[in-house]
């Protein structure tokens, strides 16, 4: 018995993922990383594989091994139709919820064009090491390791960008130096729903997606699209978040609905999505987002719409498992 190379006989897409390989009296045994594919995936690299292994001299016989040891992070979308919704505020403070349950977390802001994640986490001009071309992502104070153009690039500097390079460089994010036990990649998502959230999408292939909108119609109608274009993808929508649901004065502690309330509950009802939480319009939020102090961080009642989010998150992921 003999470790044996295949990498040059094997489609290159493929050779990557062979992580041990043998060869005994002809008998070819290769051991394949198959954490990242899914079951139809996995079909067809075997197939491939065995064909392409089987065409040496030397080899009679191919078995495939598939491991998926090394399975690497869930990843979860989180998008909104209309932009300013509060996607941005969500994944981070439901990031710093999940690792205050103990996830381990990490946060890709891929809104190349318009990062906000170095405001909110307070890591702006902090610049991520690099180790073999890849960065690796910034520790921060809440548990949370994150990634953003905004640390890479300076401010405005990606805006000229094209598709296919905002692409490249989102890639370069999620692909970054995760630390191998994190569990769940968070992605702040660009706002709208057109051809870069599409090819986002398709291409990084999130688990499921976490969709948010305000009471408002219009932004009711556009979570409804954006929940069309993740459909599409076939990525599974795991719920909605209502935001900016009710206000209470800060003086008089009194309650309206500037946006109206309970509009994406029953939204998600019409749409037979799961809800999984509100959160309410609160100065401290847009206070604590715009000053590197995250609301979720906080022993504070403020949290709590957000642990309860992330609570919902984790029943999802375990069922999923
Ligand atoms: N529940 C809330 N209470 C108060 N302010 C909020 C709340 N949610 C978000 N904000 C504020 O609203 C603004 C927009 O939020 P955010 O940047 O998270 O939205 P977004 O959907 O990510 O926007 P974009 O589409 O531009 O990426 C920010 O100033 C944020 O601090
Ligand atoms: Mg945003």
């Amino acid at each position: 018995m003999s470790r044996t190379d295949f990498s040059a006989d094997l489609p290159p897409e493929l050779a990557p993922l062979v992580t041990g390989s043998v060869l005994n009296e002809g008998r070819a045994t290769l051991v394949i990383d198959a954490g990242r594919l899914d079951e139809a995936q996995r079909g067809q690299a075997e197939a491939a594989i065995k064909e392409a292994a089987g065409r040496r001299a030397d080899v009679s016989d191919v078995r495939v091994v598939m491991t998926a040891e090394r399975k690497g992070p869930v990843i979860i979308a989180v998008g909104s139709g209309k932009g300013g919704v509060g996607k941005s505020t969500l994944t981070a403070n439901l990031a710093i919820a999940l690792a205050r349950k103990g996830v381990k977390v990490g946060l890709v802001d891929a809104d190349i064009y318009g990062p906000s994640q170095p405001v909110i986490f307070g890591t702006q001009g902090e610049k991520p090491e690099a180790r073999d071309n890849k960065p690796i992502p910034i520790d921060g104070k809440f548990g949370v390791p994150h990634l953003s153009m905004g640390h890479l690039v300076t401010p405005g500097k990606a805006l000229a960008w094209r598709g296919p390079m905002a692409g490249s460089a989102l890639g370069q994010l999620i692909e970054a130096h995760w630390s191998k036990d994190t569990e769940v990649l968070l992605i702040d998502l660009p706002p709208g729903t057109g051809d870069v959230q599409l090819t986002m999408v398709q291409k990084f292939k999130p688990a499921g997606a976490v969709l948010v909108s305000t009471p408002q119609d219009l932004a009711l109608i556009d979570a409804a699209r954006a929940g069309q274009l993740f459909d599409s993808a076939g990525v599974p929508v795991i719920g909605l978040v209502e935001n900016m649901s009710g206000y209470a004065c800060p003086s008089c502690g009194e309650v309206s609905n500037p946006f109206g309330a309970g509009q994406v509950e029953a939204a998600a009802q019409r749409l037979e999505l799961p809800f999984l939480g509100r959160i309410p319009l609160d100065i401290e939020i847009r206070q604590g987002s715009d000053h590197g102090k995250p609301p979720a961080a906080l022993d504070h009642p403020i949290a709590e719409p957000f642990l309860a989010i992330a609570e919902s998150l984790q029943a999802w992921l375990a069922e999923r498992n």
